[in-house]
This record gives structure tokens, C-alpha cells and sequence, in this order.
């Protein structure tokens, strides 16, 4: 059985998605892990059997030496792949180079890289919106895609294109996890 750890930051919702659609039967889900103590996340996923493991980036004096710490953990867990759903930090080389990892971003990337990509990707004139899955590299939301979804925005409120776009999250970033581990 594959082993993969999932990092998130906030509300944990794909997190929660990804424990629900995999877990245990497709892929070991060893850890949950996050930077954040207060994240929303926490609750979700004890809700599902798995204590997260808090490492709070304000106890570090440094990125480099927050994502030293992030490493020695990760790699500590044996891990095939490390997820990355909602995790808001940008990483190190330390982490990128020692860790085989994949993220989630909402939007059709190269379109809207970084933060606040919803309200930036509602806002352009694009006529397409979506998401993008892709493996993590030095350079932000830049490494290979896996996978992508998108709709047509045309007409749509905001509430409605932040609901979309977190349904085609949910949609997209199991069967991801599984190409990414090549068992899809
Ligand atoms: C998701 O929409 C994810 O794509 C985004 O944060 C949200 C986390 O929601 N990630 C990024 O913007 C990464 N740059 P969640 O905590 O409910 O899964």
C-alpha cells in the first residue's frame, strides 16, 4: 500500500475529500499535517480517525529552517508522495529538493499563479476558469500538470465560481493522488 502524508493550512475541506475518497483502501493516509494551530482542518480530520501533526511555522526563525524541520518529519513517515491541499507556504529548496510532492491550485494554471487565485481568476476576462493539479518544484504553481477541470464562468456570482471551483477540486484531486503515485 502506497503511503502519503496530506498538509493543509485552513479549512481542510480537500484534505477531508481526499481522507474520505482514498483512505484505507486505495492509499495509506499516514499523516496529516499542519502549520497552522488554529486551522479548521484539525477537527476535520480527527473527525476521520487522523490526529494531525502541528508544526507552527511561528516557532522557526526561518523558512529554511521551518522546511528542515517539515523534512525531517516527512521523511521520518516513509512516505511515497506528500500532498499538498491548501498548505500556504511557500517552500524552500530544502523541502523541493527532498521531497516528492503535489499541489492544488484553483485555476487553470499558467493562468493566475500565486495567491488569491479565485478572486483573480473570477475577475479576468478569461472565458474559461478551473483547476490544476501539478507536481511541486522550486519555481511557484509551475511544475508539470497532472490534471485539470474547467468550466465556462460566463454569468456566474462570485459564491456560485467559488463553489464550482471547489467541486472540481473535489472532483479532480483524488484520482490525481493515484496518477501521481502511477496506480491510475
Ligand atoms: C483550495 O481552493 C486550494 O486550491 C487553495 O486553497 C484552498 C484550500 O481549501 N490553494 C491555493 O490557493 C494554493 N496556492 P481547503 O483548505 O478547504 O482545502
Amino acid at each position: 500500500m502506497k503511503r502519503i502524508a496530506i498538509l493543509f493550512s485552513g479549512e481542510g475541506t480537500n484534505m477531508q475529500t481526499l481522507i474520505q475518497k482514498l483512505h484505507p483502501d486505495r492509499v495509506s493516509i499516514v499523516a496529516t499535517i499542519t502549520n497552522n494551530p488554529k486551522a479548521k482542518g484539525i477537527t476535520r480530520s480527527q473527525a476521520l480517525g487522523i490526529e494531525p501533526i502541528i508544526i507552527d511555522h511561528r516557532e522557526f526563525e526561518s523558512r529554511k529552517s521551518f522546511d528542515t524541520k517539515l523534512v525531517q518529519v516527512l521523511k521520518n513517515l516513509n512516505l511515497d508522495l506528500v500532498v499538498l491541499a491548501g498548505f500556504m507556504r511557500i517552500l524552500s529548496p530544502v523541502f523541493t529538493t527532498q521531497i516528492k510532492a503535489i499541489n492544488i491550485h484553483p485555476s487553470l494554471l499558467p493562468a493566475h499563479k500565486g495567491a488569491n487565485a479565485i478572486q483573480k481568476s473570477y475577475e479576468s476576462s478569461d472565458r474559461y476558469a478551473g483547476v490544476t493539479t501539478h507536481f511541486v518544484t522550486e519555481e511557484l504553481d509551475s511544475g508539470n500538470i497532472i490534471m485539470q477541470k474547467r468550466f465556462e464562468k460566463q454569468g456566474m456570482d462570485f459564491e456560485a465560481f467559488e463553489t464550482m471551483i471547489h467541486q472540481c477540486e473535489y472532483e479532480i484531486f483524488a484520482p490525481s493522488v493515484l496518477k501521481a503515485l502511477e496506480i491510475l
